[in-house]
């Protein structure tokens, strides 16, 4: 009998970073998974088709999220652990995040543990403070609730209702980065500016509540602009870099309303928000200046799991 789980991956609309330092973050489940199986084996080990050709950091964490919960539910830990992705790693999509909600979940239907989200977070947190340090928990949270959440450390995420469905434009810049530096970084720079940095982290959570009501109201168009000045205040901290930028004007120049790096920075992703007419357009265009990219739909659903023989 095997448990498996599907989580799906994420972008922040809003608010990365800052988020860590307790302003409001937008963050949105997004329609690539992470699927994990786990099944008993004489041993603890781990098989992965996911992440090819890298070592994905989300791996090694692994053992730790099985043998926390083994010791707290009393289960073996010797679990054969396989993981597929349809998602990049390293692209700020939250491959590691979902991995672990995803973990975590399949090892509650394998034991009939009944975990509810609160618990399956606590559980996948500690994979990634192992991959990240001193992660907010938004990815992972956004990741086992799915759709679009408002989330601050120390509240209850918001859930944030769409009154219909919308894309994202997602666009790879052809770098992959750690996130765990650029949560360092960032830390550096507030240590420096206090104030100055008080006052960014307040802006960003303002920003973040009114995307979250452009969002709602399907006004894209507002929702671009929000996602331009939070692209600005970033690239001003020095999380993005030539090629984000590069790719934020290329979106911007093909006609998107919005564009901005999504996640840690420093390589990974950027999204943009594009008028409905020229989604296809902007995608293509993207596409033949060398960026991958792709529409995500959201909303989307949560980690879901279920017992296979
Ligand atoms: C990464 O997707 C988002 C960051 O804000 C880190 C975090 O909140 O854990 C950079």
């Amino acid at each position: 009998m095997k448990a498996i789980a599907e989580a799906p991956s994420k972008v922040i609309i809003t608010g990365e970073h800052f988020v860590v330092h307790g302003a409001w973050g937008l963050a949105a489940a997004i329609p690539r998974t992470i699927t994990v199986e786990v099944e008993e084996h004489q041993s603890f080990a781990v098989r992965s088709d996911a992440y090819r050709g890298s070592r994905h950091p989300a791996l090694r964490p692994l053992g730790e999220v099985v043998e926390a919960m083994a010791r707290e539910y009393s289960f073996s830990p010797k679990v054969r652990v396989f993981v597929r992705a349809n998602v990049r790693g390293g692209a700020g999509l939250g491959s590691s995040a979902s991995t672990m909600v995803a973990l975590a979940s399949a090892l509650s239907r394998m034991h009939s543990l009944g975990l509810g989200v609160e618990e399956i977070l606590r559980h996948s947190m500690v994979g990634e403070a192992g991959v990240h340090g001193r992660p907010s928990g938004i990815d992972p949270t956004v990741c086992a609730l799915g759709g679009v959440i408002l989330f601050r450390p120390g509240s209850a995420p918001r859930r944030i209702g769409l009154g219909r469905t919308h894309s994202l434009l997602v666009s790879f810049s052809g770098k992959t980065r750690g996130t765990r530096g650029q949560i360092n970084r960032v830390a550096e720079v507030k240590e420096r500016y206090p104030g100055l940095f008080s006052g960014l982290v307040e802006s960003v959570s303002a920003v973040s509540e009114m995307a979250a009501d452009r969002l709602a109201r399907s006004d894209m168009k507002g929702l671009g602009e929000l996602l331009n000045f939070n692209h600005a205040v970033l690239s001003n901290l020095g999380v993005s870099n030539g090629s984000l930028d590069r790719l934020v004007d290329a979106s911007l120049s093909l006609g998107s309303y919005g564009a901005k790096l999504t996640g840690a920075g420093g390589g990974g992703s950027v999204i943009s928000v594009a008028p409905e007419g020229k989604q296809k357009s902007i995608t293509s265009g993207l596409n033949a200046r060398g960026y991958e990219t792709f529409r995500a739909e959201i909303p989307v659903r949560g980690v879901r799991s279920w017992l296979e023989s």
